[in-house]
């Protein structure tokens, strides 16, 4: 009989920067997923890979003084490195400048025109850059910005293809709101409410202002818009309308697209029309999860406030980081990486919990019957419940695991594994030990610890490869002892078996020790973060003798947006005699800036005056603060001067 196909994707991710551990969730979740459905029995197609092109990524290119291939090829190259070290187990990886997938793309396009789909047109409208996003006025935040990141966004005119999206409006709204597709399925209706009960514009598809895109088959001026050539990766990787592969047929569709809540709207509007311009099958499920943030703050790689996952790795193991962001983090909401709360459930769960039973289970066979078990059995009622809940645990593993509920997964299985430590306690194996009448007793006790963690770890497996090979070589089990049919009953391991001990699974921690080393690196990345700054800002301080910067458009100036704000509070930061910490009223709802005036200003001086403030600079850390934007000042022979602006001037006025 030939297996079951299952699809499973994760994102194409941007390769504009290294991955990063927000990166690892989703890929590993979907590892996760992809280990339990082989598992299982399942033919798995395990999909990941990069979306290389637009305008980000040749913006990023130039200003690194390289071609956008090049650029995309070393960061491309992390990502790999870093699914390797993962122990990612994807079966295919797609970038987007691949020949195969562009082939696709540009037949898609040309599909949908010829279907009359997509028409040519004259756009203008509202793009937020750093999104990629096209919005309609009825779709910016109440500020004029983009909804999405609330970023500033630019006017653009060009003529451009579009795609006749609302043609398909009610059949989305019923896929959403009527089907099992969008997990969790409560989003739903955020979706409806703010894209389709408005009115599903007509979507923008094809870009003049840049190359750095797959050029429309037909009109070689345009660019396709990165959003279709991005979705279409999830069909293009299976050979559809390409030469390269032919697992369309068997594949599609998709049993899970996973991504986080930021790219929700993509992958439950724009991609199902596509795909029903396409008259393509719906993928079966949509689960989308939320952000991971690092000790309470978004992460960014750039600050320096992360731990990278390749120290942390080399530290605890990737098992442990994997097993920390999956058991953290639940479908639909935000969960926290933490290094306290990394190595306390290190400690917990893993070195006092599964793998204290372990190496508990394999003593005490080793001290009392010399490693063998004997054959001689005495069962007990007390062995019912035991081995029932370890059952039990793995058809609701099994129930989780087709719900994309991997957190619920994990604590059903620790729940066993708790069980297990319980039976031990009640059992009383070393009391046991000493009675030479109890020895048939014993060994059934020590017989069903193993062939329960048998089933745990095979579970475990899933979620953690690479430990767990070790705890069947420990517990005397062989590959077909762990097959996953042989987890729903007990008795599977030979009664003799024989263990074999082994080397501590997860050494315990020590919590505080480890937490300030953890943070000493976390400072010599900020620190290192900090000098290239000051690296920068140097050499803009020594490009200053009066030589004009290059002319720019009117366009260019533009792209600065300057704000008046009003000065609320200042304080010091500390371990700096330079910084000054600022809350500002930017007239949208607030925002802090770090100024290097210090040492010009006393907080007094600067309190209830209105200022200029770059409003649209990407926000950076400086000596752990955060700065949202920079206030103006002028470099004059007795020090920086703030430019102070006319009281009048209300807070969020735009300065021309
Ligand atoms: O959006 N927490 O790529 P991207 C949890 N190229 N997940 C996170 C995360 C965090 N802090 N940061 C990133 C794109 N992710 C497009 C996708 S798909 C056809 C095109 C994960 O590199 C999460 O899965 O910005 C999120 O959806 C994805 O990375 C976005 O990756
Ligand atoms: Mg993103």
């Amino acid at each position: 009989m030939s297996k079951k196909p299952f699809y499973i994707t994760t994102p194409i991710y941007y390769p504009s920067g290294n991955p990063h551990i927000g990166h690892c969730y989703t890929t590993v979740a979907c590892d996760s997923i992809a280990r339990f459905k082989r598992m299982q029995g399942y033919d798995v197609m395990f999909l990941t890979g990069t979306d290389e092109h637009g305008l980000k990524i040749e913006q990023k290119a130039t200003a690194k003084g390289v071609t956008p291939k090049e650029f995309v090829d070393e960061i491309v190259s992390e990502f790999k490195k870093l699914w390797g070290f993962m122990n990612i187990s994807y079966d295919r990886f797609i970038r987007t400048t691949d020949d195969y997938h562009v082939e696709t793309v540009q037949k898609i396009f040309k599909a949908l025109y010829d279907k009359g789909y997509i028409y040519k047109g004259e756009y203008s409208g509202k793009y937020c850059t750093p999104c990629e996003s096209f919005w309609t006025d009825s779709q910016l935040d109440e500020k004029g910005c983009c909804p999405e990141c609330h970023r500033p966004v630019t006017l653009a005119k060009e003529e451009s293809y579009f795609f006749k999206i609302s043609t398909f409006a009610d059949r989305i709204e019923k896929l959403l709101t009527e089907t099992d597709y969008l997990r969790p399925k409560n989003r739903a209706n955020e979706l409806v409410n703010n894209f389709i009960k408005p009115g599903l514009e007509d979507l923008c598809v094809s870009r003049t202002s840049f190359k750095w895109g797959i050029p429309v088959s037909f009109d070689d001026k345009h660019v396709v818009y990165v959003w279709i050539d991005a979705l279409s990766n999830y069909i293009s990787a299976l050979g559809y309308i390409n030469g390269k592969y032919d697992d369309f047929e068997k594949f599609w569709p998709a049993d899970v697209h996973m991504v986080a809540k930021d790219i929700m709207r993509f992958h439950a509007i724009i991609w199902p029309a596509i795909l029903m311009a396409l008259d393509l099958p719906m993928p079966k499920h949509l689960a989308v999860h939320g952000w991971i943030t690092f000790n309470g703050e978004k992460m960014s790689k750039s600050l320096g406030n992360v731990v990278d996952p390749f120290v942390l790795g080399q530290r605890y193991g990737c098992d442990a980081i994997r097993y920390h962001i999956l058991r953290e983090m639940a479908l639909g909401a935000d969960s926290s990486f933490s290094n306290e709360i990394m190595i306390n459930r290190i400690n917990s769960d893993l070195a006092n919990g599964f793998g204290n039973l372990v190496s508990r289970t394999v003593a005490m066979a080793d001290k009392y019957f010399g490693g063998t078990l004997p054959t001689e059995r005495e069962a007990a009622d007390i062995d019912e419940d035991f081995k029932s809940v370890i059952l039990d645990a793995v058809s609701k593993v099994e129930e989780h695991m087709d719900e994309t509920r991997i957190k619920q997964a994990l604590e059903t299985i620790f729940a066993a594994v708790d069980r297990a430590n319980k039976y031990i306690d009640e059992t009383e194996p070393w009391v046991l030990g000493r009675d030479e009448s109890k020895r048939a007793r014993l060994a059934a006790v020590l017989y069903n610890l193993l062939d329960g963690i048998r089933i745990i770890s095979a579970l475990l497996s899933c979620f953690m490869p690479e430990t767990m090979p070790k705890v069947w070589e420990q517990i005397g089990a062989s590959e077909a002892d762990i097959a996953y049919e042989k987890l729903s009953v007990f008795g599977v391991l030979p009664e003799n078996v024989t263990v074999h001990k082994g080397e501590i699974l997860f050494p315990r921690i020590d919590v505080v020790k480890e937490i300030e080393e953890l943070n000493n690196i976390i400072k010599k990345n900020m620190e290192a973060a900090q000098a290239n700054l000051s690296a920068e800002e140097k050499g803009e301080a020594s490009a200053e003798e009066i030589e004009l910067a290059p002319e720019i458009s009117i366009d260019d100036f533009a792209k600065v947006e300057l704000r008046c704000a009003k000065i609320l509070s200042a304080e010091k930061v500390k371990k700096s005699d330079k910084l000054l910490c600022l809350q500002l009223d930017d007239g949208m709802g607030g925002r802090q800036v770090v100024s290097g005036i210090a040492q010009y200003y006393t907080p007094e001086e600067l309190v209830g005056k209105k200022i200029q403030l770059v409003a649209n600079l990407k926000p950076v850390k400086l000596r752990g603060v955060e700065s949202f934007g920079m206030i103006t000042a002028a470099d004059t022979p007795d020090g920086v001067k703030v430019l102070f602006l006319d009281d009048s001037i209300p807070a969020g006025s735009k300065i021309r």
